[in-house]
């Protein structure tokens, strides 16, 4: 059996992602920034949840959460992490390993300030990850919170913030007929250069 050609080319993992996240734009109905973020708990387990990527370049991939959510509280004890997207439109899967670290807070108040008031005031009035006795409660809180601040803008609450993903290696993943898939692993040297590897599928 031969093949016509390698799905995957061995160019910058950047570039790469780059290219792959555009046609996803393209391509999906909704949310081709969704990624899933898996973390660990203290003990070894893994701890798995789906967030927004708001940004990328060659320093990582950065998302917005609640500093004190459960994640936040596992990333503070163990930034060691994994992201994944899966574009089913493109039958593509790119797995992302590496360390987390927080955004500088003049990024996170620059972001905060891109978002809708109403975006803003739900996050600023969410315990995330905490218990809710009945949804009404938050509602409460969301409804306060806007007349506290009497048309004011909404302060970015210091626990609300990014975390940039700094990968030490990247993975595509390229569906091919009859599952002869193809897999391209690149992986950063110490100098911080990258090289590439295929993987059976
Ligand atoms: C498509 C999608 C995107 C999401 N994006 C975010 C996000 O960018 N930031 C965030 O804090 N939670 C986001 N969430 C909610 C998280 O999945 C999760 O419920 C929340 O962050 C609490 O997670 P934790 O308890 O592990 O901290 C998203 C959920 C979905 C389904």
């Amino acid at each position: 059996m031969t093949d016509q050609h390698d799905a995957i080319p061995d160019i910058d993992p950047f570039a790469l992602f780059a290219e792959w996240f555009a046609q996803a734009q393209d391509s999906e109905p909704n949310d081709p920034n969704a990624m899933a973020l898996a973390t660990a708990k203290p003990d070894g387990r893994p701890s798995l949840r789906m967030v927004l990527l708001k940004g990328y370049d060659a320093a990582g991939f950065v998302f917005y959460t609640n500093a004190e959510s459960r994640k936040g509280r596992e990333i503070a004890a163990n930034p060691c992490a994994a992201l994944l997207f899966h574009w089913k439109s493109l039958r593509r899967q790119i797995r992302i390993e590496g360390l987390l670290e927080e955004v500088s807070a003049e990024e996170a108040d620059a972001y905060f300030a891109s978002r809708g008031r109403a975006s803003q005031l739900g996050s600023a009035a969410s315990d995330q990850s905490r218990p809710l006795d009945d949804r009404q409660t938050y509602l409460n809180r969301v409804d306060a919170l806007e007349r506290e601040l009497a048309g004011a803008p909404v302060p970015r609450p210091p626990h609300w913030t990014g975390f940039r993903l700094a990968p030490a290696s990247m993975e595509f993943w390229q569906d091919r007929a009859a599952r002869l898939h193809e897999r391209r692993q690149f992986r950063q040297a110490a100098d911080g250069s990258w090289t590439s590897t295929l993987l059976y599928p």
